[in-house]
């Protein structure tokens, strides 16, 4: 038998992170995680998120698969490991959408992948496999290709920015001789298809949460089981919006870092057949038990509009971004991994929808259990803000 291969890993405490651990310990993958200082409550983070997908990282600590070494990006790489490494994951990013004056997304995107492939050289490392969004896209909007988009295109935020910056050093590294690079491009990650289990709350989840709330205000007991609620949709009902269960890009991963026969390439870890904004709509109304709404012109129903829809889209510029942007994403390269290994793509139907829902109602949208101590975890970072400051943020994807 092959002795296991060893990764260096960033970004295990975040939401993928945790479904990127589990599945690649699975596998008998050694690890070592680079997690931030204090390490301790990063790895209470960690350990945390692990016991809810089921996962003890004890008996992988206690043999050794899984070693843990302080550091942050860009520069507190670790320089001195114990043993050789195979390959990089890097998957830690910072999620912010637009700059803020604390030099983010930037210095951990682009100035963090440049210390990366810095540190790669120094340690002959010759495998990365990057986690970046397919949001690098930007304007692009027919048919984004798994291929590297140049000319550069423009953007929407800061973060799409950032991720396309970093993928622009990445692959410049990866036309080196003897370099192997493989991106996974996700669209938006929702949570876990089996259990729902998520640790953001941002975009779907934002809009959901404005809908529960509509829902609440009128549906009085006199409004009959489904609550008739007449309001206009800003947008086109034919238009796709695209969300990936985060357990199925883990899975993708995994297995692509499995084989290097399927490494060196460009993964769009997509929804083949992303559901319309009708779609939607119809799985909203069965989850949620109301009806009424229909489609208009984005303008006509921002400019005018009555108290219902006032309480749904007075936020919806944070849903802009994504709700007036589809691309619609090619994935040959990953439905090759998806026939190879037959692994279905968990489509968002009513059963999914509700799974997805329930978890999050059942965990109050995310919002902070009294009490949570350490560094402000995943879950809270990645609250809708809604109830707190009126200005609302989406995490970026
Ligand atoms: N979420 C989405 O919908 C989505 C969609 C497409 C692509 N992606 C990409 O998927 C990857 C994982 O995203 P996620 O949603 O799992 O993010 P996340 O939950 O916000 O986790 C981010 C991870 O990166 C780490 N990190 C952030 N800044 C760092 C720094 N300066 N130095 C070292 N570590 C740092 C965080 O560590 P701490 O725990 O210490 O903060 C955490 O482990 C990212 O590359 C992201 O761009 C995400």
């Amino acid at each position: 038998m092959s002795e296991p291969r060893t990764t260096f890993m960033t970004g295990a405490t975040g939401f993928l992170g945790a479904f990127l651990v589990r599945d690649l310990l699975r596998r008998g993958r050694r690890l070592i995680l680079m997690l931030r200082e204090p390490v301790d409550e990063s790895m209470g983070r960690l350990r945390q998120s692990l016991e809810a997908l089921g996962a003890d990282l004890g008996a992988a600590e206690a043999s050794g698969q899984l070693r843990v070494v302080s550091g942050s990006l860009p520069d507190r790489l670790p320089q001195r490991l114990d043993g050789p490494v195979d390959d990089l994951l890097s998957n830690a990013a910072s999620l912010q959408l637009f700059e803020n004056g604390n030099q983010e997304p930037y210095r951990t995107n682009v100035e963090g992948t440049r210390c990366l492939i810095d540190w790669c050289r120094g340690h002959n490392v010759r495998r990365t496999h990057c986690v970046s969004t397919a949001y690098v896209c930007g304007s692009i909007t027919q048919h984004v290709d798994e291929v590297f988009h140049h000319p550069r295109p423009q953007f929407k935020t800061a973060y799409e920015q950032s991720k396309w910056m970093a993928e622009t050093l990445l692959a410049e590294w990866g036309r080196e001789p003897g370099h192997v690079l493989t991106v996974y491009r996700p669209s938006f990650l929702v949570g876990d298809s089996a259990s729902g289990y998520t640790c953001q709350y941002g975009g779907f989840y934002q809009l959901a949460r404005m809908v529960s709330l509509l829902k609440t205000r009128y549906g009085a007991d006199d409004n009959g089981h489904s609550t008739h609620i007449p309001l206009r949709i800003p947008g086109r009902p034919e238009d796709p919006q695209n969300f990936v269960p985060v357990d199925f890009a883990a899975r993708i991963i995994t297995e692509v870092m499995e084989d290097e026969s399927l490494q060196g390439r460009i993964y769009h870890l997509t929804d083949p057949n992303p559901p319309t904004n009708d779609q939607i709509k119809r799985h909203m109304e069965v989850y949620f038990r109301m009806h009424g709404g229909w489609f208009a012109p984005v303008d006509e129903v921002l400019n005018h509009c009555t108290p219902a829809e006032s309480l749904l889209w007075e936020h919806y510029d944070v849903l802009t971004p994504r709700v007036t942007h589809n691309p619609r994403f090619m994935q040959g390269n990953t439905r090759r991994v998806m026939s190879l290994r037959g692994i279905p793509f968990p489509s968002l139907d009513d059963r999914l929808f509700a799974t997805l829902l329930d978890f999050a109602i059942a965990h109050r949208w995310g919002q902070r259990s009294r009490g949570q101590g350490g560094r402000a975890g995943n879950a809270q970072r990645h609250a809708s803000s809604l109830s707190k400051s009126g200005q609302p943020s989406i995490p970026a994807t």
